[in-house]
């Protein structure tokens, strides 16, 4: 940057943000004055240069580079431009930087407040390297693990999945403006650019928006990324009812709404409420002369412009950043890339209480697997990391393991006779195993999506030699989504679920191994017995029909048992929950009501439970979940401490989207509250009676 330029941002940091105005001084919000001055800003500047602001400036070869992507703000008048990153792990332009665990992991915690720590150190080391943007997080719903970008996203529940939107968006927009994607239905790989989905207005509405909805409302997210696919006949990047109805209309969202890439943008994108073409500009090269012929109305260019300008003003990205490359995979940041590791990990078996192992009374541990020393951390898709250096199991499992305890190490997924007589000679045998980036991913040039959620036939026979040659099988599993297993679960003693754990990934797993630390995390997706229990994933076809029904609620329909439910998830401790009481029994509409349970560790570790409230809707008019998520809270306790734990449950989040009436309709029904510590288990219950006839309201 010269001085001159530095000068103009300098001088214009004091008159562009309205920090004179005592209601404009937070972060984020905005005031009267800051929409004059965006009205000011906007009519200072030419055709040409508002147009200039709805395209980025990188050509895809820029998108492999070390910098940020721009997109043109005005010099002369001091306004910023945008500089963008990928993504949801990290900040993906920079070499160097921290390698958190994938989102799915981070939705295993059930942890949003872990997210909002996690979205601010991402949001930190974006700005610390000139960028303004972080394009994530993910939150399409994950409607099928088969989904090539499952990993990317934090579930299959759309109440958790609104949780964790929240939390990313609001720790990322303390450095950097968040931008939620892909808006919407977004979850096939194979013909993403192509497919077009059909949803019927509930589903729409309930199951695949509200995430967005609360990123927006709650979170205040400043942007939005539309997605490839198209929903109801129209791509989503022109898709009026998505963008121009939904989203800016009932939603009120005033941020800006960016094109996926490349290949996201369509001839009635603007008009249809697209305000920015990225990487660069395609479609929209011929906007400044479609507007100067009439074709575009000179309104939408601006309030295209002002929508962007107004995130510019009201997050201060003309002031310099606040930190320094300094917090770059900073040992605050590697802390807390462990510390998610951990959380999000699920213990899913635990036979004869195989872990934690005993590092006093073992003598020979065995590692084996061609993964135990191989960097996973993800696929190499938009989402991809380059962090600085990668802790692998094997590395995390030495460094832990102590002295006084043999390590063998067999680096393959096929034992030969030595291999299996290491394995026999072992207290304990560690299989480390699972997908890597050649199984699943983003796109068309990778793996794309999963058509088999098995192991290879090499792993699991791995698994079944190890097992059968010692009965203190331990797997330590890594992927981004649901493996079926049935065919090596039953030979194995226990099984801790890692995902992509991110480049302190070793550390975490050697912590949860050897107990220092205790599982706490709970899955967030099903793990079905088999893919016939889940709905059809047609990757093929260019028109597919998504149905209400999916994940637990699908399983719950039809009454199958998956091999672990959602929300399950074991620890080293026990807990006991009792003293369900409400604070209310009836209520109305606009109501919080808060459910308390005493949540009593009776083991003697200390450990995290996650305690879940599930509704039920007995006598309603449409056909609901048997139960769905509606609120969850986690609690950690000491051996024998017990606390009570509180969950609050918005009355409107009860209600159902009726299509006759186009709003949110709260039906007057005794709602069932289950609560307990997964979607299958669930001791507790009372009900609350909402009064009355049915309300309507649009929101
Ligand atoms: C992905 C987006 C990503 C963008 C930029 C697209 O292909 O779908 O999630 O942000 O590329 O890398």
């Amino acid at each position: 940057m010269n001085r001159l330029t530095l000068a103009l941002i300098l001088l214009s940091s004091l008159t562009l943000g309205c920090t004179s105005s005592d209601e404009c001084v937070e972060l984020g919000s905005t005031c009267a004055a800051l929409e004059e001055r965006v009205d000011q800003l906007l009519s200072e500047m030419t055709l040409e240069e508002k147009v200039a602001q709805m395209s980025g400036t990188t050509y895809i070869s820029g998108l492999y580079g070390t910098e940020p992507w721009n997109v043109p703000g005005v010099e002369r008048l001091g306004i910023p431009p945008f500089e963008m990153s990928d993504g949801p792990r990290g900040v993906g332009v920079h070499d160097g930087s921290t390698a958190f665990p994938v989102a799915i992991a981070r939705g295993a915690s059930w942890d949003p407040e872990l997210e909002r720590r996690v979205g601010e150190a991402q949001g930190r080391e974006l700005r610390a390297i000139g960028g303004n943007v972080l394009l994530a997080p993910t939150i399409n719903n994950l409607r099928h693990p088969s989904w090539g970008r499952s990993q990317e996203t934090y579930g299959e529940d759309v109440h958790l999945l609104s949780r964790f939107a929240v939390a990313s968006v609001q720790g990322l927009q303390q450095y950097v403006l968040a931008n939620p994607k892909h808006f919407a239905a977004n979850s096939i790989e194979r013909t993403r650019f192509r497919v077009d989905v059909s949803l019927d207005e509930r589903t729409l509405r309930e199951i695949y928006l509200p995430q967005f909805r609360a990123a927006v409302h709650e979170g205040g997210a400043a942007s939005i990324m539309s997605a490839y696919n198209s929903v109801n006949g129209q791509f989503c990047g022109e898709n009026e009812v998505l963008l121009r109805e939904i989203l800016k209309g009932d939603w009120a969202f005033d941020g800006f709404v960016l094109s996926d890439f490349t290949l996201g943008t369509h001839p009635n994108s603007a008009v249809n409420g697209l305000d920015l073409e990225m990487p660069t500009a395609n479609v929209f090269r011929s906007l400044l002369e479609q507007v100067r012929s009439g074709e575009v109305p000179e309104e939408v260019v601006d309030d295209a412009v002002r929508r962007m300008v107004r995130k510019k003003l009201q997050y201060r990205l003309n002031e310099p950043s606040p930190v320094d490359e300094g917090v770059i995979a900073s040992d605050e940041h590697l802390a807390l890339a462990r510390e998610a590791a951990v959380d999000g990990s699920v213990l899913l078996k635990n036979e004869s209480s195989t872990l934690p192992l005993d590092r006093s009374t073992l003598t020979r541990i065995a590692v084996v697997g061609e993964l135990a020393d191989a960097i996973n951390i993800g696929d190499n898709g938009s989402s991809n990391v380059r962090p600085a250096f990668v802790v692998t199991p094997l590395e995390g499992i030495q460094a832990a393991v102590g002295d006084g305890v043999t390590l063998d190490f067999i680096g393959s997924d096929g034992l030969d006779s030595d291999g299996l007589a290491t394995v026999e000679a072992a207290d304990a045998v560690i299989v480390v195993t699972g997908l890597t980036f050649e199984d699943e991913g983003e796109g068309l040039i990778g793996a794309g999506d999963r058509i088999d959620l098995g192991l290879s036939p090499e792993r699991v026979a791995l698994i079944q030699a190890v097992a059968g040659a010692n009965t203190r099988t331990i797997v330590v599993l890594e992927g981004g989504g649901a493996i079926t297993m049935g065919d090596w679960v039953p030979d194995i003693e226990a099984l801790l679920m890692v995902w992509y754990p991110g480049q302190m990934g070793g550390h975490a797993i050697a912590d949860l191994l050897f107990g220092i630390a205790n599982p706490s995390g709970k899955l967030p997706i099903t793990f079905p017995v088999s893919l016939d229990q889940l709905p059809e994933f047609d990757n093929e076809s260019l028109a597919v029909t998504y149905d209400y029904f999916h994940g637990y609620r699908y399983l719950d329909r039809n009454g199958t048992n998956p091999e672990f439910a959602f929300g399950f998830g074991l620890s080293y401790t026990t807990f006991s929950i009792s003293n369900l009481e409400a604070s209310q029994a009836q209520a109305s509409a606009g109501d919080v009501v808060r459910f308390s349970v005493d949540v009593h560790n009776t083991g003697s570790a200390a450990g995290a439970e996650v305690i879940q409230l599930y509704v039920s809707y007995p006598g309603s008019a449409v056909e609901r979940a048997e139960r769905e998520l509606k609120g969850f809270a986690k609690v950690v306790l000491e051996p024998g401490e017990t606390q009570t734990v509180e969950i609050g449950v918005p009355v409107n989040d009860l209600a159902y989207y009726d299509t006759s009436e186009g709003g949110w309709a709260l039906e007057g029904l005794a709602y069932e509250m289950h609560i307990g510590t997964s979607s299958r288990d669930l001791p507790l219950s009372t009900t609350l009676t909402v009064q009355g006839q049915r309300s309507v309201s649009v929101y």
